[in-house]
């Protein structure tokens, strides 16, 4: 049974190492804070992060993921940078239906974990793989700047 290292635990996950970390996380082990939406890592909707990268969690092999560390939704707080990102996407109610918001989460986390001051390009190169059938782009984008101010 293969280990993964998911939000600095390391939990033993009941799947052939060919299946995808989002069936992973969601049916085996009832983590369903990631969202499946096309399944072939084209909407961003499953983003988790792979030691601090954003990836793509339908399209992801567990294989590809043992010995690295994952972070979720679940835990994107636990640093000042993800409890930055939280607070501003409260402050600025970015979410309509919600559905995309985990994964659009995990890539501003990535993102302003890297940059402390992105510009409005490097926001939407970086958010550009995340799609929001709901058009809550601008406050995405809004709560990014507000997030990576509140960080300075
Ligand atoms: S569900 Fe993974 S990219 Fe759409
Ligand atoms: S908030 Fe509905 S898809 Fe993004």
């Amino acid at each position: 049974m293969p280990t993964l290292h998911i939000n600095g635990k390391e939990t033993a996950v009941d799947a052939d190492e060919s299946t995808p970390i989002l069936w992973a996380l969601r049916d085996t082990l009832g983590m369903t804070g990631t969202k499946f939406g096309c399944g072939q890592a084209l909407c961003g909707a499953c983003t988790v992060l792979l030691n601090g990268a954003p990836v793509r969690s339908c399209s992801t092999p567990i294989s590809a993921a043992v010995g690295q560390k994952i972070t979720t939704i679940e835990a994107v707080g636990q640093d000042k940078v993800g409890q930055a990102v939280q607070a501003a996407w409260v402050k600025h109610d970015v979410a309509q239906c919600g559905y995309c918001q985990s994964g659009q989460i995990m890539s501003a986390t990535a993102l302003l974990r890297g940059k402390k001051k992105p510009s409005d390009a490097d926001i939407d190169a970086a958010m550009a793989g995340n799609i929001c059938r709901c058009g809550t782009y601008v406050r995405i984008r809004a709560a990014i700047h507000d997030a990576a101010q509140s960080l300075a």
